[in-house]
């Protein structure tokens, strides 16, 4: 089956999509990106990924080529020209290609990409054992709520994490709290039972996975408290997890090779994962 991916109005062949050298995606990092999850052949949360999208172009200044229906319209076609029934579909919006200048030309029309992977998202074996985490300096800009292409910081972060022998990388800044995963949203769960995750601000993305399980947590008995926590009460807490499009809700059973509680996916983050994934299956469109 020839794979099919989506490329400025068009759904051609993988082998057939070609960009400019001068794309300033390739160029500048010039860009934003989504993934939205697909299982059971729908996408998940998909209005909540619109949204963000429309944000972090706005705010670099690309207007979004086309509507929210069409966008719709555009992933489903993806996900049924590939006949993808679990996976992602990745789409990149650049400013476009131009003779390279830091400057763009006024009117430059953007590169609009997007293909589906399909990968195993329902049955991840991550979510039964745990993952290792690492902890990496934050390197990045101070605009990380801007879903940016410009990924050097992550891609290095998960470089030293697998070197460390852990599945990801918590980023630490140098007051010592830690701001996210290299590719997710970190939470704890103190031995009270709160919940701790940081607010939305300039310091981190703003995930929707994050976000859908925060409307989640406020229908149940849990309390959720928005702050920056230190590795050090992360070392302390009785569970801890991840949250990302792609893994939903991942228990992280080890810090820096220290067991977080018992060192191994802990009650409050499996019920979590519970309640996400009932809200995936039931809102997926
Ligand atoms: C830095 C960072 N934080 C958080 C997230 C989680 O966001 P979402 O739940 O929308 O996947 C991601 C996802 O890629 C990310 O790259």
């Amino acid at each position: 089956m020839t794979r099919i991916v989506y490329l400025n109005g068009t759904l051609l062949p993988f082998e057939e999509a070609k960009l400019p050298i001068m794309d300033r995606g390739f160029l500048f990092a010039d860009g934003v990106y989504e993934v939205t999850t697909v299982i059971g052949g729908k996408l998940v949360d998909f209005a909540s990924h619109c949204a963000r999208l429309r944000r972090s172009a706005g705010e670099i200044g690309i207007a979004v080529p086309v509507d929210d229906a069409r966008l719709l319209a555009i992933h489903r076609d993806l996900v049924a020209r590939n006949a993808l029934d679990e996976g992602t579909v990745y789409l990149q919006l650049t400013r476009g290609a131009a003779e390279r200048d830091f400057l763009a030309p006024e009117g430059l029309e953007p590169t609009l990409l997007m293909f589906t992977q399909a990968k195993a998202v329902l049955a991840n074996p991550a979510a039964e054992t745990g993952i290792a985490v690492a902890s990496v300096p934050d390197l990045r800009w101070e605009r990380r709520d801007i879903k940016s292409v410009m990924l050097l910081a992550q891609v290095l972060a998960k470089r030293a994490a697998h070197e460390a022998g852990a599945q990801d990388a918590w980023m630490v800044e140098p007051d010592g709290m830690v701001t996210e995963g290299a590719s997710s949203t970190a939470w704890i769960v103190t031995q009270d039972g709160r919940l701790v995750t940081r607010a939305k601000s300039h310091k981190t993305l703003p995930g929707c996975t994050g976000l859908a399980l925060e409307a989640l947590i406020a229908e149940t008995d849990l309390r959720l408290e928005h702050r920056p926590f230190p590795l050090d009460e992360a070392f302390a807490a009785a569970e801890a997890f991840n949250t990302s499009a792609s893994a939903f809700v991942l228990p992280v059973v080890t810090v820096n090779g220290r067991a977080i509680g018992k060192g191994v996916p802990g009650p409050v983050t499996k019920r979590l994962r519970d309640l996400y994934l009932a809200f995936a299956r039931d809102t997926a469109v």
